[in-house]
């Protein structure tokens, strides 16, 4: 069973408060019967003392023969307002105020009882029962007569005992029980008051959380938690919009991802659609007019190809940007000969600038003899990358340059064009994947807008950035850093 914090709050102080009760009328009954009957025992003693002396020096209680005067020591003992008895040695009751004179050979021996036991021991005894002779409970006190009497007859009597009836006594305890416990019950409705209250303030900023916390669960990030109290609830509430907050951002995050991604499989199926669409287009053709002639033959078929070329560099990028950006791009660093290295590019890429009609030319540093450390083979596809652009976006006649500087313990790679130039809005943008200036251009000769994307990652993977200076219709400037070392 599931128990509310609040019912088990009522139930905990409702539990200490019948325990205190209970507790406070033991107690209170043990401490006022030990009280009333040391009380009533003194006050038996001391009458008894006052018995004895009246039996043992005045004629009270005996006849001028100096036997007991029966109706005398009855009165007397009413007048005490006590019970009064006279047992010899041997155990028999000699007087008893309670009992008929000629009734007493049926009262048994008193010896066994508990409080002749003692005073036949100590000199006094006293206990309390209910009495087997008139049947009410009896506080007894009984004492052992000195045997020095000066009245004839009572030398056979041993003991004298006087008990008093303590049933109001009884009724007493009874009250005071009662009173105990009507305090307790007003105290228990009114602690069933107070505890539904308090349990009440206690569980409110509880409950406040939970109903926010199922709204969450429903989906609402927006909710907040309210601060409702300055204790541990509070410092919890404070928490829960810590998180929560936590959570929306992420949640921002993890949208403008998702928008990236799809954005980015839209760019790559429409970049796949024209290809396929062309090459499919010319072979269609092809397979329809089957006597066509060779030129437009050969003609169609180069296109294919060219078509089939343009697939294949993307697919290629594809690749490699996916690479790079699931992180399984591993880079193999090693110091290489800078000089030699962009040597060995520029005799590659000089074909492809001549083609173009382009100038292509190669700068030293006076200082050729140094090293640089990075991945050399990343580092050539992005010297192509970048020498491919400035060839691609260039005017007839123009010129590409490559070169490097050194500048203490780095060395700067340039490419510099003479071509169209990019203009300013469009710089923070070209390193985007699929961005292009002239999307028609870029088509026209084979570009899909993956190349600076690659670029920039490879170097950023360098701890190094791209830095791009351009003005329109001059020319531009790609160059970026790498560390250097003499050899
Ligand atoms: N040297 C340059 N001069 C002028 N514009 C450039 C130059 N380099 C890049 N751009 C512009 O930046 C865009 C992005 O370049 P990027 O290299 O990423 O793509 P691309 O060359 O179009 O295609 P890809 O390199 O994937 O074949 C280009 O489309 C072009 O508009
Ligand atoms: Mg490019």
């Amino acid at each position: 069973m599931k128990l509310s914090l609040r019912l088990k709050f009522a139930f905990f102080t409702i539990f200490i408060l019948l325990l205190l009760t209970a507790a406070a009328s033991l107690i209170s009954t043990i401490e006022l019967q030990k009280y009333y009957r040391q009380r009533i025992t003194e006050q038996l003693e001391s009458k008894l003392e006052e018995i004895l002396y009246l039996l043992n020096y005045t004629s009270l209680g005996f006849d001028s023969n100096g036997n007991l005067d029966y109706v005398q020591l009855v009165r007397y003992a009413e007048i005490l307002g006590a019970r009064l008895t006279l047992v010899d040695s041997a155990g028999t009751v000699i007087f008893d105020s309670k009992v008929k004179q000629d009734s007493l050979i049926y009262v048994e021996n008193h010896l066994d009882r508990p409080e002749f036991r003692q005073a036949q021991q100590q000199g006094i005894g006293s206990h309390q029962r209910t009495s087997a002779t008139v049947n009410v409970p009896f506080q007894y006190v009984a004492v052992r007569v000195p045997q020095f009497s000066v009245k004839k007859n009572f030398k056979q009597t041993a003991f004298a005992r006087l008990a008093l009836p303590v049933e109001e006594v009884q009724y007493v305890l009874r009250q005071v029980r009662w009173k105990i416990f009507a305090g307790g019950g007003i105290a228990l409705i009114f602690m069933t008051f107070l505890s539904y209250y308090i349990s009440k303030k206690l569980t409110y900023p509880l409950s406040r959380l939970a109903q926010v916390a199922e709204s969450v669960k429903n989906g609402s990030l927006e909710a907040y938690f309210e601060r409702t109290s300055s204790d541990e609830v509070g410092d919890l509430a404070d928490l829960l919009n810590g998180m929560l907050s936590k959570l929306r951002q992420d949640l921002v995050k993890f949208r403008k991802l998702e928008k990236v991604r799809t954005q980015f499989l839209g760019n790559v199926s429409h970049e796949l659609r024209t290809p396929i669409f062309t090459v499919q287009g010319y072979l269609e053709t092809l397979l329809q007019n089957p006597n066509i002639d060779k030129i437009t033959l050969k003609n169609f078929l180069a296109k294919a190809f060219f078509q089939t070329v343009r697939l294949n560099n993307l697919l290629k990028d594809l690749i490699d940007i996916s690479r790079i950006e699931s992180g399984e791009m591993k880079l193999n660093y090693s110091y290489f000969d800078v000089a030699k290295w962009l040597q060995k590019l520029t005799a590659e890429l000089l074909p492809k600038a001549q083609e173009n009609n382009l100038h292509f030319k190669l700068f030293a540093d006076s200082d050729s003899q140094m090293k640089v450390y990075g991945d050399q083979e990343k580092l050539s596809q992005v010297i192509i990358n970048l020498v491919e652009n400035a060839i691609k976006y260039n005017k007839p006649g123009g010129s590409v340059e490559l070169g490097f500087i050194r500048k203490n313990d780095l060395v700067t790679i340039y490419i510099s064009d003479t071509g169209m130039g990019i203009e300013k809005e469009h710089i923070p943008r070209i390193f985007e994947r699929f961005y292009r200036v002239d999307k028609e251009r870029s088509r026209a000769v084979g570009g899909t807008g993956l190349g600076l994307a690659i670029v920039k990652h490879i170097i950023q993977a360098h701890n190094s950035s791209v830095i791009v200076e351009s003005s329109l219709g001059e020319g531009s400037k790609f160059s970026f850093d790498l560390k250097a070392k003499s050899s």
